[in-house]
């Protein structure tokens, strides 16, 4: 199955993160892959948005994962381009899909063994200036029928 949305602006994106937040279940794995650029920190930063999590969602390239647990949710943001060639046995997977929570992923092909088979992937392009295509796949992405924009 896929799901296609296409957004014209940062504000967008944002908008379609805050209404992924509330129609995902708790358990849900999404995978973000995209250029650098592409705007997947800033779909996190809608998710976060939705979740009430007021504190600031930066990029965690630098810290590998940051889990926000001040919000309707808790919200475990991985990002695994850092952990491309090394040993990345470091208690992630313990993490990944948490119960209550809602997991992202932005560059999950670094950390492959370790993505849960149900995970919903979304690959984002840039089209040129503010257009994104966000290309949602899975199993069931039944939740997206109240996403729109
Ligand atoms: N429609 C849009 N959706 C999302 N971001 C947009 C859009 N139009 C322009 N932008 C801009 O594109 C950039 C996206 O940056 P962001 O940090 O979200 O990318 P990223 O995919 O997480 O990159 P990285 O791989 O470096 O982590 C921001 O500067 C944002 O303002
Ligand atoms: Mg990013």
């Amino acid at each position: 199955m896929e799901i296609v949305y296409k957004t014209k602006s940062e504000i967008e994106t944002m908008s379609l993160g805050e209404q992924l937040a509330r129609s995902l279940c708790s358990g849900a794995t999404l995978l973000l892959t995209g250029d650098l650029g592409a705007g997947k920190t800033t779909l996190v930063r809608g998710i976060a948005r939705g979740l009430h999590i007021k504190d600031v969602v930066q990029s965690p390239t630098f810290n590998i994962m940051k889990i926000y647990f001040k919000g309707d949710r808790p919200l475990i943001h991985i990002d695994a381009y850092r952990l491309a060639d090394i040993n990345n046995d470091i208690g992630l997977d313990e993490y990944i899909g948490y119960e209550s929570g809602i997991t992202v992923i932005e560059w999950p092909m670094f950390i492959k063994d370790l993505l849960p088979q149900d995970a919903i992937e979304v690959n984002i392009t840039n089209d040129g200036d503010d257009n994104r295509t966000l290309k949602f796949s899975g199993e069931n992405l039944n939740f997206l029928k109240e996403v729109t924009l």
